[in-house]
């Protein structure tokens, strides 16, 4: 279960501040799936950033099975991410320089694991890969690169998927088969998932969404 109480994020502008999230408290529990929708700069980014620990928040708590993100030091955020936080972003963000089963290899081997390989290659199995391991990014399509994100998301089991606009870059036949299989893992496993999109069909297919606006949540 994820709690975030009284979240607030700010960035300094010109002498003064720009509060992007202001005070936002929210629960995710275990097999949720919670979509984020919002405007344009209304801070699902922020939120979602601060939600994997890469960024911290200026006052509040985001509890993950009541260990506080926030207070943690940078060392002990990296190990907790990898162990409990699987990411999927809208540019992908695979390593280029490592082929498809390096990359999904990399969180079990961040985490301690020194025989990562079975595991990396099972994950990739699941999403349709077990052709593409010896391939580097830059020798597979979007959607393979996309598929390749989600097999490191998930490697670990982690207990919560963060997915940023994860379609997003992608065509819309891509996309939707991107997604249909990001459900489809999930099914199979009890993570609970949030998802930043603009697309209201995606949100819908969700157990619950949540609107950014002005700063504040509104809960459906
Ligand atoms: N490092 C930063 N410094 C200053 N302002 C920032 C920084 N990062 C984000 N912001 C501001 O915070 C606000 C929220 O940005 P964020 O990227 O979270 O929006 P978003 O909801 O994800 O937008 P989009 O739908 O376009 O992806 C924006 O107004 C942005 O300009
Ligand atoms: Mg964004």
């Amino acid at each position: 279960m994820l709690e975030a109480q009284a979240v607030s994020k700010y960035y300094p502008h010109s002498g003064g501040k720009i509060d992007v999230l202001n005070e936002l408290t929210f629960t995710v529990h275990d097999h949720e799936k919670v979509a984020i929708i919002g405007p344009s700069g209304s801070g699902k980014s922020t939120l979602l950033s601060l939600l994997a620990g890469l960024d911290r928040p200026n006052s509040g708590s985001i509890k993950v099975n009541k260990d506080d993100i926030a207070v943690m030091t940078e060392q002990e955020v990296t190990a907790f991410r990898a162990k409990n936080i699987g990411i999927v972003f809208q540019q992908f963000h695979l390593m280029s320089h490592f082929t498809a089963l390096e990359n999904v290899a990399l969180p079990l081997q961040i985490a301690g694991n020194h025989a990562p390989w079975d595991a990396a290659e099972e994950a990739l199995k699941a999403v349709g890969l077990g052709a593409r391991m010896r391939h580097f990014p830059f020798q597979m399509s979007g959607g393979e690169c996309q598929r390749v994100a989600i097999a490191r998301a998930m490697v670990s089991r982690p207990p919560i998927i963060l997915a940023d606009e994860p379609s997003g870059n992608l065509d819309l036949n891509t996309g939707t088969q991107v997604m249909d299989l990001l459900f489809d893992v999930l099914k199979e496993s009890s993570a609970s998932l949030i998802l930043v999109t603009h697309n209201q069909e995606l949100a819908k297919k969700c157990d619950r969404v949540l609107s950014l606006k002005a700063g504040k949540l509104i809960h459906d």
